[in-house]
């Protein structure tokens, strides 16, 4: 999944029928029925009923750009095997999994994930995983979780159960993550995999929410979860280039690629240097936003 835009990924819980249809009209870059911490124990074979339904109706009621990534319960509950089962359908490009703690638990996943791709008879390797970290164990791990190869597309950063395990109080700046959330960006980097955000919990404090993707997207995170479909667009806008970012990347590319092409290394735009590494920043500000317009 690699190149594709995961700006804003909206949880809906599996046991609502009416949510999960009211979670089409977000303009959502992902869609996650969730099986797990949205969902009571007594529900959760209901749940996973209900979005093994509806999975085919959301698929073909949302444009094909639109991730579908169900969120099974973790690898150590009695409803890991059965969701898995559930919601391996054509159209899933991934499925999401909370507080994995180890390379060894990791390898597990996608061993399961791999067996009941074969057994729905969908095409081999295509469904994607994205891990939670959101413990101190998977925080420590995180390393080794995210070397585990190709099956892993994205890893998730989740503050709710990491202050749990923490045992801390969550405060509106997080600065009590902030180390371990930056950690998970960086490790993500390092593994190629696309970094993103935990949902921001104060749903209706919508300069909260601004603020919380800003501090987010200077970490490195390329989007977050969001628990209610009014924070989609600001989440979309905030993690897209503004128009102000794509000028200059222009500029910057244009003027770097001149002064190569008169031997030069480096030159400058508005007064900053420009070399070969804002060139790339520029770059990828573009590539963004090439991804987004088409
Ligand atoms: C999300 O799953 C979180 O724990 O924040
Ligand atoms: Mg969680």
């Amino acid at each position: 999944m690699q190149g594709l835009l995961l700006r804003s990924l909206l949880f809906v819980p599996g046991n609502s029928e009416k949510m999960l249809q009211k979670a089409l009209q977000a303009r959502a870059d992902a869609l996650i029925p969730d099986l797990e911490d949205s969902v009571p124990k007594d529900e959760k074979v209901t749940a996973r009923n209900l979005v093994s339904k509806m999975l085919p109706s959301l698929r073909n009621n949302t444009p094909k750009k639109v991730q579908i990534i169900p969120r099974v319960n973790s690898f150590y509950t009695q409803w890991f095997e059965d969701d898995l089962k559930a919601v391996l359908q054509p159209g899933i490009s991934a499925v999401t999994i909370g507080k994995v703690e180890s390379a060894e638990e990791m390898k597990e996943i996608i061993k399961a994930v791999a067996e009941k791709e074969k057994e729905a008879s969908l095409p081999s390797n295509s469904v994607k995983i994205i891990p939670w970290l959101e413990t101190a164990k998977g925080i420590v791990y995180a390393r080794e979780i995210c070397a585990c190869g190709s099956r892993l597309a994205a890893v998730a950063f989740g503050a709710e159960d990491f202050t749990a395990d923490m045992k801390l109080e969550r405060t509106m700046s997080g600065q009590e993550f902030s180390l371990a959330r930056n950690w998970i960006s960086i490790v993500a980097r390092a593994s190629q995999l696309v970094a993103l955000d935990s949902p921001w919990p104060h749903f209706r404090d919508l300069n909260g929410l601004k603020e919380d993707c800003r501090v987010a997207k200077v970490m490195g995170f390329k989007g977050k979860f969001a628990i209610h479909p009014g924070n989609i667009d600001i989440i979309n806008e905030e993690f897209s280039p503004s128009q102000k970012e794509v000028e200059l990347a222009k500029q910057i590319v244009e003027a770097f690629e001149a002064a190569k092409k008169a031997g030069r290394g480096s030159t400058s735009v508005n007064g900053a240097m420009v070399d070969e590494p804002v060139y790339r920043r520029a770059k990828a500000v573009l590539e963004q936003e090439n991804l987004i317009k088409n």
